[in-house]
């Protein structure tokens, strides 16, 4: 059994608590930057920066932030104290023997990976996602509840994928963007923009999620 330290005492935390395997992994509490509550979902918070927790090689880590750049800076902290950190991956979810998941991910319930897509590191695969054969997502995106995206998508760091959206063709989504809930995606996304509709197109310069 090991002990597991949460990042991150929010909603997002509700999910991740319900998915760990607790036959692997005992929750030794919360680390949260900004609550100053005690306890969150019946779990303590221990504190408030990784700074101050003692034997920190002793426990392994999940991130459980939503917010993809606030992730990112957790993972890059985490890696610079070179800690474990763990993936935490539904029992109801069906990830391929054929796909490649990095660390730190999250794959929630009914979410499907399938054959030979490859998921970078401390990425959210939310609720009922699909990442269709041959896709590759790349490090901190948040693939929201129940968007699709089809064989051989390429998604690139960072990015928000909003809930119900779909692409169509074997296309890309660039780096840091925000895909609008319920957008069909029909040509490539560049970086740092936010699509939405159907057809999706562009509504603002700049990813306004994530
Ligand atoms: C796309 C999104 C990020 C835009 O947010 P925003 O920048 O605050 O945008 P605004 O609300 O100011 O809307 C800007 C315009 O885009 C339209 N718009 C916003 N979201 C849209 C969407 N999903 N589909 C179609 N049009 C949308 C608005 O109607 C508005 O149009 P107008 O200028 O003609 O009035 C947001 O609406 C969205 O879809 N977020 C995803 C939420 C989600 O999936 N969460 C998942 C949680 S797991």
């Amino acid at each position: 059994m090991k002990e597991l330290i949460i990042i991150g005492a929010g909603g997002y935390a509700k999910s991740v608590l319900d998915s760990i395997d607790y036959s692997k992994y005992e929750v030794e509490g919360f680390i949260d930057e900004f609550s100053k509550k005690k306890e969150h979902l019946g779990i303590s918070i221990i504190a408030n920066s990784l700074e101050s927790i003692k034997d920190k090689e002793k426990y392994c880590y999940f991130i459980a932030i939503g917010n993809n750049k606030r992730r990112k800076y957790w993972f890059d902290k985490l890696k610079s104290y070179n800690l474990e950190l763990i993936n935490v991956i539904d029992k109801s979810s069906i990830v391929s023997k054929n796909a490649t998941i990095g660390t730190g991910c999250f794959v929630g319930k009914f979410a499907v990976v399938n054959s030979k897509a490859i998921i970078g590191d401390n990425t959210i695969i939310n609720t009922r996602a699909l990442v269709e054969h041959g896709c590759k997502v790349g490090n901190h995106c948040n693939l929201s509840t129940n968007m699709v995206i089809n064989g051989d998508v390429v998604v690139g760091d960072g990015s928000f994928i909003g809930s119900s959206s779909v692409t169509i063709g074997q296309l890309t989504i660039g780096a840091w963007s925000t895909v609008g809930a319920g957008a069909v995606v029909i040509r490539n996304v560049g970086d740092n923009v936010t699509v939405a509709g159907v057809p999706a197109k562009i509504i603002k310069e700049g990813a306004m999620l994530g």
